[in-house]
């Protein structure tokens, strides 16, 4: 089943948090440029719940997995357990999307595999922008079409698509290679619909911010490493794990709030230049 309904707790307002970029190995102890990220995932997720929102729903926007392994999609699983409400996503460049379709139906009932999820008067689109094995993004034409035909069949439901690949520049040059691809592509798409009222990303491990011709574009901190914004080069930036909170209204309005874990928690090795 490609789409989903859900109905908020709230009439008029849908409360979603939104995680991203936890790369997790088939090992709890494995660590990415000296952050065990099954800890910092873990920690996270303690601080959303000691936090107390209510949550309509989760949207993970990809790298979920660090290695492509089918551990790290049960550590995933068992590590989200907690939360209390349903948990959609969307492959990044590092998982194996097609593995992410097939296993997580065996592993969880609470990470739903729908790709278009109706709730309120919006629509959310999880679109698949991961090309195996190499760091840039790419929407093949099905998954356009797919949006495309979303978007016409509840065109009168607001929309926001997510993707893992944030489809603008970041003005890091190093990260700037990495982007959606056909970035012009899917901007042209989207840009046809009034409905589209934003799109959410991963991938860029910073929080931005930026308007594509009238839509908002998120991004998201990463559960994990975060990188230096406005860096030339491979850069970490000092500030902790994070996450995101969005509502979204009945009159469509947004509001949103990054949160982060304090910075020395979970500190990075400066030292690796590469990633
Ligand atoms: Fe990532």
């Amino acid at each position: 089943m490609d789409t989903e309904c859900i109905a908020p707790a709230h009439p008029g307002e849908i409360h979603i948090l939104q995680l991203t970029d936890s790369h997790l190995f088939a090992s709890r102890d494995a660590r990415l440029l000296g952050i065990a990220t099954a800890d910092s995932l873990g920690r996270v997720i303690e601080a959303v719940l000691a936090e107390g929102r209510h949550l309509d729903f989760v949207i993970m926007t990809g790298d979920v997995s660090q290695d492509y392994s089918l551990e790290s999609y049960e550590i995933f699983a068992e590590l989200i357990r907690g939360l209390p409400c349903p948990v959609f996503f969307l492959p990044g460049n590092h998982d194996d999307g097609p593995l992410m379709y097939r296993i997580f139906p065996r592993i969880t009932s609470q990470v739903h595999v729908a790709k278009c999820l109706l709730c309120e008067d919006w629509v959310f689109c999880f679109l698949n922008s991961e090309v195996y094995g190499v760091a840039h993004g790419w929407l093949q034409r099905d998954e356009i079409e797919f949006m495309n035909a979303r978007l016409r069949e509840h065109q009168d439901r607001r929309a926001v698509i997510c993707l893992h690949h944030y489809p603008l520049l970041v003005d890091s040059a190093w990260l700037d290679t990495q982007t959606l691809h056909n970035q012009n592509e899917f901007l042209s798409a989207v840009s046809q619909r009034e409905q589209v009222k934003m799109i959410l990303c991963g991938h860029v491990h910073q929080e931005q911010d930026r308007q594509a011709g009238g839509i908002r574009c998120l991004a998201t901190p990463s559960t994990s490493i975060q990188f230096a914004p406005l860096s030339h080069d491979f850069g970490l930036d000092s500030k902790g794990p994070g996450w995101r909170y969005l509502t979204l209204y009945r009159d469509g309005g947004v509001s949103t709030e990054v949160h982060r874990l304090p910075p020395d928690l979970f500190v990075p090795d400066y030292g690796v230049r590469g990633y």
